[in-house]
């Protein structure tokens, strides 16, 4: 069986998670459940970055002191339930205060540091505890961090440096020669101009830190927290604890993330990568960043929204659907749940909904609730499939919804759902397998490989269908967003 190893960042846990988190973790699902359905094998790695300093400020602030671990324990198990709620089918949930994964840190420094890769150096510059990085006074708005609106620190240190412009060539001819290594079109510009103009070398390790992987050979200086969380790509498949894993699935077909981290996975990754003389992954995709009514998320302005409690009022379903509905892939957009509303009567409701509903009382009273003969489809889209597979995998996430309710619209006409059902399962897994037993079909029927059955006019005639519950009440409490 082929393999298809995609990765999500691993996210600090210094807060719960937000729709912005839900976001890449469900785009990365729905590629994740498409490729299982096409018959790959599929390894989809999510986890959370545990070594950052943020980490020890947020469980002092929890009130548990010094009890960072204890901390970092407790809000493991409220990402991974919130990962479980939301229907996202990893492999592997990786947390890198993991033994394995320290083992494998251990592994790439030494072979990095055998490169020649590695000296040290004295830093002095400005600090982003934010971004967890040094930035450049050219990074900042009125003096402060566009993305943490936080004036950076000044550090002075004695720093384990690694040659990061070594490599500028061979980064600028490894992207010259895969023009999808990253995706989309405009963040490659920004990277090559990156890595042509701006790139130094960096700092991976900090004198001034009592949290994370401790240097090998020097304890008193911890690994860079970029540095260590970059290599949970590798550890999580078994890099430096098991070879025939890691062997297997490296390597990364897809690595999914914002554009606001796309940097560390286009040069320093590949640089470290090439550095140990591993293969570089095949693509680096990142997505735009949305705002929740025009206005950035975040803790100070207490728009921070929780997936979970979205999730739990209108459906994890609606959820799903709605960031990759609204927000076009790769480019930034806006989140606002009056929109999701409009969404959830309009497309769910009446369109999905219904669509199901008529088929099915129709089938229920004028042919006995069983699938009659092939009446011929004439208007159906005959390219559906194609189009759905080329948006697919292009990661035009948008353009794929875009093609399953033009088909949904159309299909409100004819009595042919089985299709709709089938495309909706990447998207909408719980509401697309209700629909499958609706129609008749086995639970299974929905986990089965879509190999021959990508056409139309496959429903078994004679089977036997079943109106069930109503998949989009109405939401009546509108306003009371109970
Ligand atoms: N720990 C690092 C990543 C290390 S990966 C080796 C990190 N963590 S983070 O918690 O800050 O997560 C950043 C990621 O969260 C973004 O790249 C994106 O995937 C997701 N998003 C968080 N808020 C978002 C939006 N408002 N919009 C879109 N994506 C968002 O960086």
């Amino acid at each position: 069986m082929e393999k298809f190893y995609l990765t999500t960042p691993i996210y600090y846990i210094n807060g719960n998670p937000s729709v912005g988190h839900a976001y890449t973790t469900i785009a990365a699902d729905v590629l994740a459940r498409y490729y299982r359905l096409r018959g790959k094998n599929v390894f989809l790695l999510t986890g959370i970055d545990e070594n950052s300093q943020k980490n020890v400020e947020a469980a002092e602030k929890a009130g548990r002191g010094s009890d960072v671990q204890g901390y970092l324990d407790e809000m493991a198990i409220v990402w991974q339930k919130t990962f479980q709620a939301m229907d996202i089918s990893y492999t592997r949930f990786i947390r890198t205060t993991e033994q394995d994964h320290h083992r494998a840190v251990e592994k790439f420094w030494h072979l990095v540091k055998e490169k020649g890769d590695i000296y040290l150096g004295d830093y002095e510059g400005l600090y982003c505890k934010g971004c967890e990085a040094f930035v450049n006074e050219s990074d900042l708005v009125d003096g402060k961090c566009p993305f943490h609106l936080k004036e950076p620190e000044h550090i002075v240190e004695k720093n384990y440096f690694f040659r990061l412009t070594a490599y500028r060539e061979s980064l600028l001819a490894h992207i010259e020669k895969h023009p999808d290594f990253v995706g989309p079109q405009t963040r490659r510009n920004e990277i090559v101009s990156y890595i042509k103009n701006f790139m130094t070398d960096v700092s991976i390790s900090r004198s001034t830190m009592k949290w994370g992987i401790p240097v090998p050979g020097d304890d008193s200086q911890r690994i860079y927290v970029w540095f260590d969380a970059l290599i949970n790509y590798l550890s999580g498949v078994g890099f430096g604890t098991n070879d025939q894993t890691f062997e297997k699935y490296w390597p990364a077909d897809l690595h999914l993330m914002a554009k606001d981290i796309i940097k560390f996975h286009c040069a320093l990754w590949p640089a470290m990568l090439m550095s140990a003389g591993l293969p570089l992954p095949k693509q680096v995709f990142a997505h735009g960043f949305f705002t929740v009514d025009g206005q950035k998320m975040s803790k100070s302005l207490g728009n921070v929204l929780d997936p979970v409690e979205i999730g739990n009022t209108y459906g994890h379903d609606v959820l799903r659907f709605f960031l990759l509905r609204e927000i076009v892939f790769g480019e930034d957009g806006d989140f606002s749940l009056a929109r999701l509303e409009e969404r959830y009567e309009k497309e769910l409701a009446n369109e999905l909904g219904n669509l199901v509903s008529r088929v099915l009382a129709m089938t229920e009273k004028y042919q006995d609730g069983f699938v009659p003969e092939k009446q011929g489809i004439p208007f159906m889209d005959k390219n559906l499939w194609s189009r759905y597979e080329q948006s697919i995998e292009a990661l035009h996430l948008h353009e794929t919804i875009a093609v399953i309710w033009e088909n949904i619209r159309q299909a409100n006409q004819y009595v042919e759902e089985r299709n709709v059902a089938l495309i909706l399962l990447p998207f909408i897994p719980a509401t697309a397998e209700k629909i499958l037993v609706q129609l008749g079909y086995d639970v299974s029927y929905a986990s089965e490989s879509w190999e021959g059955k990508t056409t139309w006019g496959l429903l078994p005639p004679g089977q036997q269908v079943t109106k069930g519950e109503i998949l989009f009440p109405r939401r009546e409490d509108k306003n009371s967003n109970s």
